[in-house]
C-alpha cells in the first residue's frame, strides 16, 4: 500500500511522458530527441537495460557515452554520440542487440522528467527483397526503395546530396524530381513517392541511377538515417556476357574438331600399320 502511494508520488514527481515506438532497420543511424536545450543545473541521463549509457551535465562538468560511463556498455562502443546543446542521443549502425527500451531522464533543479523510447530493429539481410537496402535491377526496370514509416510527415530522399523527393507536413511543399528545390533533371517523370509510407519508386531505371540513396526521416521525437544502394545491370554488360559465352562455345567446338581430326589421323595410321604387318 505504502509502496503504491510512493510509486504514484514518484511518477508525479518525475512527470512520465508517453512511450514512443521507433522502428529502425539494421545499420540505420538513429537520433532520439530530448526536445530541450541543456540548462546549467540540469543533468540528462540515458539508460538502456538499467545501465547508464550516456550522460551530460548542463554545465558540461560531466559528459560520458558508452564505455566512458562507469557502468559503460561494450555493446555501444564508439556508436553513441551526445549532442552537447540538446543532450539528444545518436546511435550509429544500429544492430539487434540495440533493441529494447531506452529511458531518458532529465533531472533539473526544480523538476524531473522521464521518457521511454521503444526501439525495434528490423533485419535488413533476411527481409524479403522489398525490404532490402541494397538491390540490383536491370536497366529499364523499376525499383522501390523502402521507407515504411506510417504517415510520415518529414521524409527526404537524397541522391548525390541533392533532395530528389520530400514529404512534409505541408502538402504544398511535398515534391519529387525536378519540382524539388535542387530538382535533378535526371529523374524527370521517373519518380513515384508513396504518401502513406514514404517509399520511393524509380521507374525506367538508367545506368546513371546507380549509387547510394539517402533517406532522412524526422519526427518530433526521433530521426532516422538510412542508406539504400542500387546497382544497375546494364544491357551492355548483358551483351558482353552473351558475347563471351558465344566465344567460349565456339572455341570449345573448334578444340573438339581439332582433337577429333588428330584422333582420326592416329587411328588411320595404326590401321595402315596393321595392314602392312599382315601383308
Ligand atoms: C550513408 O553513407 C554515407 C556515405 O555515402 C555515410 O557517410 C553515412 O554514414 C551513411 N549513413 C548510414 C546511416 O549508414
Ligand atoms: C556495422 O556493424 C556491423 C556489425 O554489427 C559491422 O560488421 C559493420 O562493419 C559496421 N559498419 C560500420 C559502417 O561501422
Ligand atoms: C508501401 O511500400 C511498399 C513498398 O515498400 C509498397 O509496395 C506499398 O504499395 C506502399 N504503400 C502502402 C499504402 O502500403
Ligand atoms: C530533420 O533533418 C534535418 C537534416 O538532418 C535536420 O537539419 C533537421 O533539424 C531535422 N528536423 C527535426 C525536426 O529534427
Amino acid at each position: 500500500m505504502i509502496l503504491v502511494v510512493l510509486f504514484q508520488l514518484y511518477g508525479l514527481l518525475l512527470g512520465v511522458f508517453g512511450d514512443d515506438t521507433v522502428p529502425v532497420m539494421e545499420g540505420d543511424s538513429l537520433t532520439l530527441h530530448t526536445n530541450t536545450k541543456t540548462k546549467q543545473q540540469e543533468k540528462i541521463k540515458w539508460f538502456f537495460d538499467h545501465t547508464r549509457i550516456a550522460q551530460i551535465n548542463g554545465d558540461l562538468s560531466f559528459i560520458c557515452a558508452d564505455v566512458q560511463c562507469e557502468d559503460g556498455d561494450e555493446r555501444f562502443r564508439n556508436r553513441l554520440k551526445l549532442d552537447h546543446q540538446t543532450g539528444s542521443l545518436t546511435i550509429t549502425n544500429t544492430t539487434f542487440t540495440d533493441e529494447g527500451d531506452y529511458q531518458l531522464q532529465i533531472i533539473g533543479s526544480s523538476s524531473n522528467s522521464v521518457k521511454i523510447f521503444n526501439i525495434i530493429v528490423h533485419d535488413a539481410s533476411t527481409a524479403d527483397s522489398e525490404e532490402k537496402k541494397s538491390k540490383s535491377v536491370k536497366e529499364g526496370e523499376s525499383v522501390t526503395l523502402n521507407c515504411q514509416i506510417k504517415n510520415p510527415n518529414d521524409v527526404k530522399w537524397y541522391f548525390n546530396d541533392l533532395v530528389i523527393a520530400e514529404i512534409t507536413g505541408d502538402q504544398s511543399k511535398t515534391c519529387r524530381g525536378v519540382r524539388c528545390e535542387d530538382g535533378d533533371e535526371r529523374f524527370r517523370d521517373r519518380l513515384k513517392l508513396d504518401h502513406q509510407n514514404g517509399s520511393l519508386t524509380i521507374i525506367n531505371t538508367k545506368s546513371t541511377d546507380a549509387g547510394v540513396y539517402k533517406l532522412q526521416i524526422n519526427s518530433s521525437s526521433f530521426s532516422i538515417q538510412r542508406n539504400h544502394s542500387i546497382s544497375i545491370i546494364s544491357e551492355e554488360s548483358f551483351s558482353v556476357t552473351d558475347w563471351t559465352l558465344y566465344l567460349c562455345v565456339a572455341i570449345g567446338i573448334l578444340v573438339a574438331i581439332v582433337l577429333m581430326l588428330i584422333g582420326l589421323k592416329g587411328w588411320r595410321r595404326r590401321r595402315s600399320n596393321h595392314r602392312q604387318n599382315y601383308v
